[in-house]
């Protein structure tokens, strides 16, 4: 099959194709023909060997998520036959021409999606899920701040947290990316290159707060965020692209009794990924199905232009998904 691989830690133009054998599905997995590959920011880091895949995990060819035809079962699979349309979250290994999923990290791809707008869900959809829903406990009613409101992740926090009742605000870095949030559902987005998301927040939720905060920033938010937490605010941190080190008032924690939690999905075990999935299948998909939230395609390229795709995201040009199509 052909394959992207990283040939060694390096810019996007360590991306290389090559051919590659085709994966053996395990017992509890499924081979994918994949159709389509989304791209996420997690590949920019794995590609400068900075995050490294799990051990037992296809370690130089990126790729979190796939949608495609199931072309072979493991002995032990239950739910999947050959030829079922689906798309899966996977720890590596998805720009590829065929990818090894485990059975409950499939989900089946709704018939008012194509392969390239499947492909775009999984990585996102997983992580706002365990971490607004889950680790967030966001309720219907109460309210969100998404920082990065624009990424693949922030278009699908936005669209998950309006439908589930919740009034969403957003951050982005220009005029374009905010009016696009506020089309998606947000409230309000906050330009944070011309206001501060701190003052913002504070006069639109009349000194009160917002409920949770989705945080891909951290570094120097983390003051304004624990700011502008509601009492029993929850701030939910998934990646900390302006630093690891910050300087807080903890007295804040206290005061307004706040959790402040994270996490990473890849490293999580397939019970775990299996639980969101079938979380996101009884949730999201009908929301998928009835077209109340959309997935967000900014740009697709051949599976041979990897490094392309890479310039994009790296660029922070683009709006929502990218995804190479095999
Ligand atoms: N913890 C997890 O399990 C998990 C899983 C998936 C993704 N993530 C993280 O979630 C974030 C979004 O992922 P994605 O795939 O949706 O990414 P993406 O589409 O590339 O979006 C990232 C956006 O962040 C904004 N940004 C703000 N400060 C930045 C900085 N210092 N460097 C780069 N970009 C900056 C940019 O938009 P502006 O124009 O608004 O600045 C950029 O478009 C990433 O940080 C990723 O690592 C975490």
């Amino acid at each position: 099959m052909k394959a992207i691989v990283i040939e060694q830690p390096g810019g996007p133009e360590v991306l290389q194709l090559q051919e590659r054998p085709q994966p053996e599905p395990a017992e509890q997995e499924v081979l994918i023909q994949v159709k389509a590959a989304g791209v996420n920011r997690p590949d920019i880091a794995q590609r400068k060997g900075h995050y490294p895949p799990p051990a037992g995990t296809i370690q130089d060819i990126p790729g979190l998520e796939v949608a495609g035809i199931v072309a072979k079962i493991g002995t032990r699979v239950t739910r999947w036959n050959i030829g079922d349309r689906v798309c899966a979250l996977v720890a590596g290994g998805g720009y590829a021409g065929y990818c090894a999923a485990p059975e409950g990290q499939c989900l089946p791809i709704p018939a008012n999606l194509d392969f390239s707008e499947a492909a775009s869900l999984p990585e996102t959809f997983f992580t706002v899920w365990s971490n607004v829903f889950d680790r967030g406990r966001l309720q219907s009613g109460e309210s969100l701040l998404v920082h990065g409101g624009s990424s693949g992740i922030g278009v699908a926090a936005i669209q998950m947290a309006k439908a589930w009742g919740a009034t969403v605000y957003s951050t982005a870095g220009s005029a374009e990316k905010c009016n696009f949030c506020e089309l998606l559902g947000a409230s309000r987005a906050i330009n944070y290159k011309t206001e501060k998301f701190r003052d913002v927040m504070l006069q639109v939720t009349e000194g009160r707060g917002v409920d949770v905060i989705l945080d891909m920033i951290g570094g120097d938010y983390t003051s304004g965020n624990l700011d502008i937490l509601a009492e029993e605010g929850r701030l939910v941190l998934i990646n900390v692209m302006r630093g690891d080190e910050v300087s807080m008032k903890l007295s804040q924690i206290m005061r307004k009794r706040l959790t402040i939690t994270g996490s990473t999905l890849r490293a999580r075990d397939s019970a775990f990924k299996a639980t969101v999935a079938a979380n996101l299948e009884k949730y999201v998909w009908p929301w998928l199905t009835s077209g109340i939230i959309k997935p967000v395609i900014y740009k697709t390229f051949p599976l041979a232009e990897a490094a392309a795709a890479h310039r994009l995201m790296e660029s922070s040009e683009h709006i929502g998904k990218i995804v190479l199509l095999t």
